[in-house]
């Protein structure tokens, strides 16, 4: 059976870095995101007899080497799950350019995820759904839900997966993205955390700053209390790039556009304009806000000559299956 799913990307409120299991891809932390509206991952998949490879193409372009083995062990995961020995022709396109420095590998996943259980003829829960994305890649599992997502650690297989705290309904924050480099990164999440893990000493008091900042995260999202939200964001996210800066060798993935950034947002917020910033292993700053502020901020960052390009997004949807398919 032929069948497509469209998955949501998400930016992590507190982040995940580092994994208790590699193989399972279990979290040091629990964490929690807001997925985002509108920027999305489009994937058909079809199993077929008599093909003897799986045939992997995003944006246009057949995959090989490392991009291709990510979706192939994903695909035997699958397989082995649904007790398959087919081979698949996957498509997928990402409405976001994944040249302009965007991670698509979480919507990028949670779409594969869906759209490749449902054409073996899985009929899977967003939780199973949920376990079996975080083994393409963690944080696509926040991604098989829309809204505020959690992602309970575990300490197994079947109990590390998301769980939707509220619907995209439930509280309007904004995240305005600034765009300020468009190459991809050099070192990829998945390596850069196994390093901080090994090397970095501060490791394990960020983990349980996290797992304190959850707690609290919870209750101001309980509370619909923006500025608590924000502020415990970004210092989570400050406590994470402290472990990236302090890994051997250290892993700096701001650029001088990205601090300039981050001070602006401070100075904003000091007079006035309420925003918080968060960024993930990139340059590239998330700046939370209120609707009201949106457009004053989108302002502010067009008057700035590194920022590249400005995507502004809602709280988005859960993940969900299309007719609309790509082949
Ligand atoms: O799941 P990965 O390998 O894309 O790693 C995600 C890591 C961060 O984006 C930095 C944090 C997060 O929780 O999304």
């Amino acid at each position: 059976m032929k069948c497509t799913a469209i998955a949501n990307s998400n930016i992590a409120l507190i982040k995940y870095w580092g994994k208790a299991n590699d193989k399972l891809f279990l979290p040091t932390n629990s964490n929690i995101s807001i997925t985002l509206d509108g920027l999305n991952s489009h994937t058909t998949v079809e199993f077929l007899s008599g093909h003897k490879e799986d045939i992997v193409n995003i944006d246009g372009k057949n995959m090989e080497g490392e991009k291709r083995e990510k979706v192939v062990r994903h695909l035997n995961l699958i397989r082995n799950i649904a007790n398959s020995n087919l081979r698949a022709k996957v498509v997928s396109k990402n409405n976001f350019p994944s040249a302009a420095g965007m991670a698509s590998s979480a919507s990028g996943f949670a779409a594969l995820t869906v759209a490749a259980c449902a054409s073996l003829g899985m009929n899977l829960d967003k939780k199973q759904l949920s376990v079996i994305s975080r083994q393409g890649s963690g944080s696509s599992c926040r991604s098989i839900y829309g809204g505020y997502v959690e992602w309970i650690k575990g300490k197994q297989n079947e109990d590390s997966y998301a769980l939707q705290l509220a619907d995209e309904n439930y509280f309007d924050i904004r995240d305005i993205i600034a765009i300020v480099e468009q190459e991809e990164k050099k070192v990829s999440s998945r390596a850069g955390m196994a390093d901080t893990i090994k090397t970095c000493p501060l490791y394990s008091s960020r983990v349980n700053a996290a797992e304190e900042n959850l707690i609290k995260i919870k209750k101001s999202i309980k509370e619909k209390n923006f500025s608590e939200i924000g502020k415990i964001a970004e210092f989570d996210c400050l406590l994470m790039h402290a472990t990236m800066l302090t890994t051997l060798p250290s892993l700096i993935y701001w650029s001088p556009e990205t601090v300039r950034i981050i001070k602006l947002v401070q100075e904003w917020r000091e007079d006035g304009l309420e925003s918080y910033f968060t960024i993930d292993a990139g340059p590239n700053v998330h700046i939370l806000s209120l609707p009201e502020n949106v457009k004053e901020i989108e302002r502010r960052l067009k008057e700035l000559e590194g920022v590249r390009n400005i995507m502004s997004c809602k709280i988005g949807g859960d993940s969900t299956l299309s007719d609309n398919h790509l082949f």
